[in-house]
């Protein structure tokens, strides 16, 4: 098992046989659909109140289409009182769908390939088409850029069932597989997101950034202002979701940020922009990362050295997804809002950002920093 997954996860919360890569051929009447300006559809979202779900939700609405839900129950129960919840659990527990149709499914909530293959076998019949979230997790380490055409992770044993840094991208590569194999190549849609970022964001691997900018002072920032990053903001995936449902677009694609288009330099300005901090940015070389171990465990998170073994995530070829119609907006909206969003969220959750160094950490890195390069401390 490679450690492409465990790198990619290593920072967040949440948490084939190759499939048929490409945008399928449309057929004529599928062609001819794409044409016509989208009729209001019944869709069904698999999951729908996390993080990425309401975006999707709110976005499906806010263009006259009828949103149904299917999840426990559990999570932010509250947030959409007026849409039909099928309850139930992904594990063994779908009677509830049974007897109901749709034009189209959205399965945000599949991690575990049994499950998908249970969804996808029960909603073949009863929905025409499927779209399934998946994650440039599913990528074996290779050379930049990583293509929908990159080879796949895979893992000895397919019957396991816990997700694990490890586990998590080849399961989510089965996923696809199965989502494939039940309704084809010319009715799924699979869609590779890098790191989901914007207002709800639970992982903070990208909010740390403004946030920690807006505190002032000196802030470490790995590697230098050139080095590339990639995300894509939960809007954006949004709405090239409902996209892709209203056109039956299929196929593979890679959500993220244009290729080479974003630098962590450009981070710290957007971060610098949207905060007004006084903030000094220190860049730290690969040797001190190393020396510290800043490179695992989310202090650093969203950031790759361009020499190291991760590089390529973040160097993720994005054109196929932008040639079907994704739009990135700028990284400077995705700051502000983030920034926006923070500041309205309770003091204990604002006092504990999940990733990112932690201010004595910080401060202590940043003096041994300073020791090693000669240079004074104190700001
Ligand atoms: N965050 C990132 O940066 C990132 C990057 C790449 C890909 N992804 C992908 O994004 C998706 C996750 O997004 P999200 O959490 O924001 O999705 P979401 O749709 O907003 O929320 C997860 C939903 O799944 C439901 N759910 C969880 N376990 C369930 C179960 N056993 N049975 C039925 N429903 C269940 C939850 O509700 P209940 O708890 O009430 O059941 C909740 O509604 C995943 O597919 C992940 O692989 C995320």
């Amino acid at each position: 098992m490679n450690k492409t997954r465990r790198r990619f996860l290593k920072s967040s919360l949440l948490g084939g046989a190759a499939v048929a890569a490409g945008c399928a051929p449309a057929s004529e009447t599928e062609q001819d659909h794409a044409n016509e300006p989208s009729r209001p559809l019944d869709i069904l979202i698999l999951g729908g109140t996390g993080f990425i779900g309401p975006h999707m939700v709110r976005e499906a609405l806010r263009r006259g289409h009828t949103v149904s839900l299917f999840n426990r129950g559990r999570t932010n129960s509250e947030l959409f009182p007026d849409l039909k919840l099928y309850k139930g659990d992904r594990n063994n527990g779908l009677q509830s769908l049974e007897g109901g149709k749709w034009d189209v499914v959205v399965d945000n909530s599949g991690y575990v390939p049994r499950h998908v293959a249970d969804s996808a076998r029960l909603l073949l019949p009863v929905a025409s088409h499927y779209l399934y979230i998946s994650t440039i997790s599913v990528y074996e380490i290779s050379p930049a850029p990583i293509t929908e055409d990159s080879p796949l992770a895979t893992m000895p044993d397919e019957t396991v069932e816990e997700v694990t840094n490890e586990t998590y991208g080849p399961m989510k590569a089965l996923c696809e597989q199965r989502v494939v194999g039940e309704f084809g190549s010319d009715r799924a849609t699979i869609l590779r997101p890098t790191y989901i970022c914007g207002p709800g964001d639970r992982t903070d691997r990208y909010t740390y950034w403004p946030v920690r900018t807006m505190r002032g002072g000196e802030m470490l920032w790995p590697g230098t202002p050139g080095d590339d990053i990639q995300i894509i903001d939960v809007r954006d995936l949004a709405t090239f979701t409902v996209d892709c449902l209203e056109k039956r677009t299929a196929g593979i694609f890679n959500t993220v940020t244009p290729l080479r288009s974003f630098q962590m330099g450009d981070l710290l300005d957007d971060s610098l922009a949207v905060t007004g901090a006084d903030t000094t940015a220190v860049w730290v070389d690969k040797a001190f990362i190393d020396e510290h171990k800043l490179a695992e465990g989310g202090a650093l998170p969203i950031w790759e050295h361009p020499d190291g073994e991760y590089a390529s995530l973040s160097l993720v070829d994005g054109s196929r997804a932008a040639a079907a119609g994704l739009k990135n907006r700028p990284t400077r909206e995705t700051a502000r809002d983030t920034i926006a969003w923070w500041k309205t969220l309770p003091a204990d959750r604002r006092g504990n950002l999940r990733v990112g160094l932690k201010a004595e950490r910080e401060k202590e890195l940043l003096d041994l920093w300073h020791i090693r390069s000669g240079v004074r401390t104190g700001v």
